[in-house]
């Protein structure tokens, strides 16, 4: 049946939501303070880079499934759900900064009326507790209001998301679970029948423990990766071959073979940030997370590995040029955010080499990341047009990300370069025929 949801942020988690949810039939209402951005989603155009949305917004705008709005009132008065996917970025300390999460909260609050009655869900991901605290401070500021029994005119629910950027809508459309918590279960099973149309694994939980799962899960895949990374570089001191190991270990169930891909460390909007979260919060409550803090530092030091191997090849990169292919966090996407790319830029520029760049869709972003570096640097940061060209007059390659485009090189134009491959996208056999050739893990 058709339900009337607000969405309030329409960044990557709240577009992906609101564009699927209209998809599925729902009424959607999607609200952002940008206007500019709204301005343009109303004409369909997805100001982010994620295969498929583009179509299923259109569809939905086509089909006055969708609206967009930066107004409030409008939004709360015309929905019965409202989701909350505005971001919860770092503080310094690591801490989650919920500012924006409680900036919606009490723009929400000014619109609920006598007689409303709204289910206001949680999507971006917000450290465990939360939701209590958010039903406490929401309450007390439609008591200011003089609104009749407050507690009564809406719920808070968290309904984490698990969508991976670059496969956002398929995740949506296909999800491993759903997961819904709050105090009252009628009212999670509200929530959790948005979805029914996708038949989902439902599972229902308090507030608490569904928060938790969204940063256990995350940290828990930041650690598969951390784990593989420490046995990547134990396995390159004894010969052994970590893609073979990560195979063998895959076959049991209980491992599973996903997230054991060894490479150059993980980045991204969610897992250094939630891991980061996760770490603050049990230090919060007086816990010492050292595993927690094992992955992040892992982490670091795993970004920087494939400037350590090029310097046992080239041990001076004064003017030595190096191509870098690949800048976003992965592919399929154009998100910079704690990308490896940008540790390994950075230091090869301090060590004096000369970095000509180069990604499929990344560049636009990556140049605002390199900002101050272009300032300093001048022409020794330099972004090429195509792969081939970031080559030319490079004595040595760092595959970085590992686009799908990079998986068929013409060979020749490696002849003679040392190419560290950081993702373990070649294959050793071939690729020392042509050039000298060092990747993650593998002997
Ligand atoms: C992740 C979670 O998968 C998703 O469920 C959550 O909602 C948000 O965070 P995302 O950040 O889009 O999604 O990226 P993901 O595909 O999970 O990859 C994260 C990082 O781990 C990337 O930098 C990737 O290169 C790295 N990675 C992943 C590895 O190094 N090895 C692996 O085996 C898998």
């Amino acid at each position: 049946m058709e339900k009337r949801i607000a969405v309030i942020g329409t960044g990557y988690v709240g577009l992906v939501s609101g564009a699927c949810f209209a998809y599925l039939g729902h009424r959607v209402i999607g609200l952002d303070i940008d206007e500019e951005k709204i301005e343009r989603l109303k004409r369909g155009e997805v100001p982010i880079y994620e295969p498929g949305l583009d179509k299923i917004l259109k569809s939905a705008l086509e089909n006055r499934k969708i609206e967009f709005t930066t107004d409030y009132s409008y939004a709360v008065k015309n929905s019965d759900f409202i989701f909350i996917a505005v971001g919860t970025p770092s503080r310094p300390d690591g801490s989650a900064d919920l500012s924006y999460v409680e900036s919606a909260y009490r723009s929400i609050a000014k619109f609920i009326d006598n007689g409303d009655y709204k289910i206001i869900v949680n999507k971006s991901t917000v450290p465990v507790g939360t939701g209590r605290w958010a039903k406490e401070f929401i309450r007390k500021l439609l008591e200011e209001r003089g609104i009749d029994e407050p507690e009564k005119r809406f719920d808070v629910v968290s309904n984490p998301e698990f969508l991976r950027e670059g496969k956002a809508v398929e995740d949506f459309m296909k999800p491993d679970r759903v997961v819904v918590g709050a105090d009252d279960r009628d009212v999670a099973g509200r929530v959790a029948s948005l979805y029914e149309k996708l038949q989902p694994a439902i599972l229902i939980t308090d507030l608490p423990t569904a928060e938790m799962i969204k940063y256990a899960s995350n940290a828990f895949l930041a650690t598969k990766i951390s784990f593989i990374n420490e046995v990547a570089n134990i396995c390159e001191k004894y010969g052994a071959d970590v893609t073979v190991v990560a195979r063998g270990m895959g076959l049991d169930h209980r491992i599973s073979p996903h997230f054991l891909r060894a490479g150059c460390g993980f980045g991204g909007s969610c897992f250094p940030k939630d891991v980061k979260a996760l770490i603050n919060t049990a230090k919060g409550a007086g816990e010492e997370p050292e595993l927690l803090e094992s992955v992040i530092s892992v982490n670091e030091r795993q970004k920087l590995k494939p400037v350590e191997k090029l310097l046992r090849h080239i041990p001076d990169l004064k003017g030595v040029t190096v191509a870098v292919w690949g800048l976003a966090f992965k592919p399929e996407t154009d998100d910079m955010r704690e990308a490896p790319s940008i540790p390994i830029i950075k230091r090869l520029l301090s060590l004096g080499a000369n970095v000509k760049a180069y990604d499929p869709v990344a560049v636009e972003n990556a140049k605002r990341v390199f900002k101050e570096e272009l300032e300093k640097f001048g022409e020794r940061l330099t972004f090429s047009k195509d792969k081939y060209e970031a080559l030319e007059g490079a004595e040595a390659l760092i595959l970085v990300t590992e686009w799908k485009e990079f998986e068929n090189v013409d060979f020749d134009k490696l002849k003679g370069k040392v190419v560290i491959d950081g993702r373990n996208l070649w294959e050793p056999s071939i690729m020392e025929q042509f050039c000298t050739y060092e990747s993650i893990g593998r002997p």
